[in-house]
């Protein structure tokens, strides 16, 4: 199974940002854990703090993967562009968050990618990655 885990603006500061709601592990450090708990995914990951090189890359891979796991962050919330790229796309896509938006800023309740994807999971902290691999490993595609 091929996996592309696609992230958008300011996921790379995971760690340092503030750590009081995205915990204090970088993503790298998780990925790498993930990476070795499932040996046999074929996992890709992109991050990128440029909305339309987000867009780039669903397009790229969302013809030929099994299954994209999308943190779109801030984009999440305001970016027509990325959610007409996940619906446009054919591999299924779940959107994650570290944080759970809805117990946050009601700017953070909307999104335009909810709509298009296959599940939500937000809220468990980097573990919201692993459950949306989960997600995949255990549901048909
Ligand atoms: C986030 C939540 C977004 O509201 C925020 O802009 C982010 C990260 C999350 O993973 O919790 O940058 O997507």
């Amino acid at each position: 199974m091929k996996i592309a885990i696609i992230n958008g603006p300011n996921i790379n500061l995971v760690g340092k940002r503030e750590p009081n709601i995205y915990g204090e592990q970088s993503f790298k450090e998780f990925y790498r854990s993930l990476r070795k708990k499932y040996p046999k995914i074929g996992f890709i990951h992109f991050q990128s703090n440029i909305e339309g090189e987000i867009i780039d890359k669903l397009q790229e891979v969302g013809y030929s993967y099994d299954a994209i796991i999308l943190n779109a962050a801030a984009y999440t919330h305001t970016s027509v562009g990325i959610g007409d790229a996940v619906k446009a796309i054919r591999t299924p896509v779940v959107e994650v968050h570290i944080s759970n938006v809805w117990a946050r800023e009601e700017f953070r309740h909307k999104s335009y990618i909810s709509s298009y994807a296959k599940g939500v999971i937000a809220g468990f902290g980097l573990q919201s990655y692993e459950l949306a691999v989960k997600s995949f490993l255990e549901n048909d595609l």
